[in-house]
């Protein structure tokens, strides 16, 4: 009999983690394939969990972090006209407030390409981007941001303290969710922050999750799924205070978190109007986290069943947006070429690879526009306005979009 493995625990507080949600093997979400490659992939158990303890819902199992953040990795800030103006209206708040007063310094966690670090350069402010992934640090440094290439802990903080000294503003943006150890982040942020600054940081909303069915949020690279309740705990676990939220629209739905140490920022009301409908709505409770993983197993029965009926009947099927949430739906649900043809994909450095574990060839957007198929599924559909607005031919042609979030439909 194989070894029971050892029960989770919690990565914030230390106490047993409970799981209510299973997505069995899966790949790394961003290890597009070179179609030659023949060497097995690297794979792991994704499942994810409750503590009970501190509210924290977060993955069962971690991946070693070089194994996702590389000098491959693949995915670019800039890939999205909306996060663009998104990052250069958060840059100009920043510039306008806590970045207003002389020789202000802001450290960004996890800059990838630059994208919202370019204004503050811009503007002559100092600043540090901390990026462990080469190729992505690089074309930050193209676009004038200084930036260290570097996984950001505590160690990481130290340094940056003796030679810069400390920052006004920490921001990470998709970023913390990311980081497993997060007892290590947050001894570094508190070591670099200012008395008065202030830590701000954005990432998708387990409220949004569950409300909107978003399985496809939880991937190796999203460890934590945060909630304000849980973020509050978290941050007074390390000495530090949540003191302002704020919804997002963007990926699907997103909250700003800013922290700052205690006593030194006055706590905004929208901090306990948040925490308020979380307790209303039972987000911490494991009986309404096991209620969603019964939906996300509908789901998938659902949209399995409709891309084999339209198969059946001749209908041609393209993916759009090789994202890393369709690593999970691809994986978990069984959706290979025999009913996705390929996805298109304007990075480059996804592009004519093969996606992870489902192996569904990346195609170049033009690929799509030089032969329409007759459904399109839609993979990134957190950017939809954005790629709706730009694919008005496809539509025009007669070309039907595939969404499942929040449930599966045609439009
Ligand atoms: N902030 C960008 C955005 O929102 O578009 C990039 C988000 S990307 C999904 C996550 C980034 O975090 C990657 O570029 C990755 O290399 C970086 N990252 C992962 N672990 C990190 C760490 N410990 N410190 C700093 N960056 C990290
Ligand atoms: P994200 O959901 O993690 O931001 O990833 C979005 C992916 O979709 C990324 O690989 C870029 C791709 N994409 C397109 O191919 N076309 C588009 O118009 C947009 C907005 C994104």
């Amino acid at each position: 009999m194989a070894p029971e493995s050892p029960a989770p625990h919690c990565r914030i507080c230390g106490d047993a983690v409970t799981e209510f949600l299973d997505f069995g093997t899966q790949p790394l979400s961003d290890a597009f394939r070179d179609p030659s490659d023949s060497t097995e992939e690297y794979t792991f158990r994704l499942a994810v969990g409750l503590c009970e303890t501190c509210g924290m819902v977060q993955l069962t199992e971690e991946v070693p972090r070089e194994a996702m953040f590389h000098e491959d990795y693949p995915y670019l800030s800039r890939g999205s006209v909306v996060m663009r103006e998104h990052f250069r209206r958060m840059a100009e708040r920043f510039l306008a407030t806590e970045l207003s007063g002389e020789d202000s310094f802001i450290v960004e966690l996890g800059c990838n390409d630059g994208t919202m670090l370019k204004t503050v350069a811009e503007a002559g402010v100092r600043h540090l981007g901390v990026e462990p992934s080469g190729a992505v640090a690089d074309l930050a440094a193209g676009e004038g941001v200084r930036v260290r290439k570097d996984f950001f802990e505590e160690a990481t903080a130290l340094d940056i303290v003796e030679a810069e000294g400390r920052a006004d503003v920490i921001y990470a943006a998709n970023t913390l969710c990311h980081i497993p150890y997060m007892s290590s982040i947050l001894r570094g942020v508190t070591t670099l922050l200012k008395p008065d600054g202030v830590f701000v940081f954005e990432d998708p909303y387990l409220g949004d999750i569950v409300e909107r069915t978003s399985f496809d949020q939880i991937y190796d690279e999203h460890f934590f799924f945060f909630s304000a309740s849980s973020v509050d705990e978290m941050a007074r676990r390390h000495g530090l205070e949540l003191v302002d939220v704020e919804h997002l629209p963007v990926h699907g739905g997103e909250i700003r978190y800013t922290l700052a140490r205690p006593g030194a920022r006055k706590r905004s009301a929208a901090v306990d109007e948040l925490l308020t409908s979380e307790r209303r709505a039972g987000l911490g409770e494991l009986a309404v986290l096991k209620a969603f993983a019964d939906r996300v197993y509908a789901v998938r029965d659902e949209l399995v069943a409709l891309l084999r009926r339209l198969r059946a009947e001749g209908h041609r099927i393209v993916g759009y947006g090789a994202t890393a949430k369709s690593a999970t739906v691809t994986n978990f649900c069984g959706i290979g070429p025999e009913l996705v043809e390929f996805v298109c994909d304007t990075t480059p450095a996804k592009q004519y690879k093969l996606t992870p574990g489902a192996h569904i060839p990346v195609r170049p957007p033009e690929a799509f526009a030089e032969n329409y198929p007759s459904y399109a599924l839609l993979f990134a559909w957190n950017h939809a306005d954005e790629i709706m607005a730009k694919e008005q031919a496809f539509r025009e042609a007669g070309g039907r979009w595939i969404r499942y979030v929040p449930h599966v439909h045609v439009v």
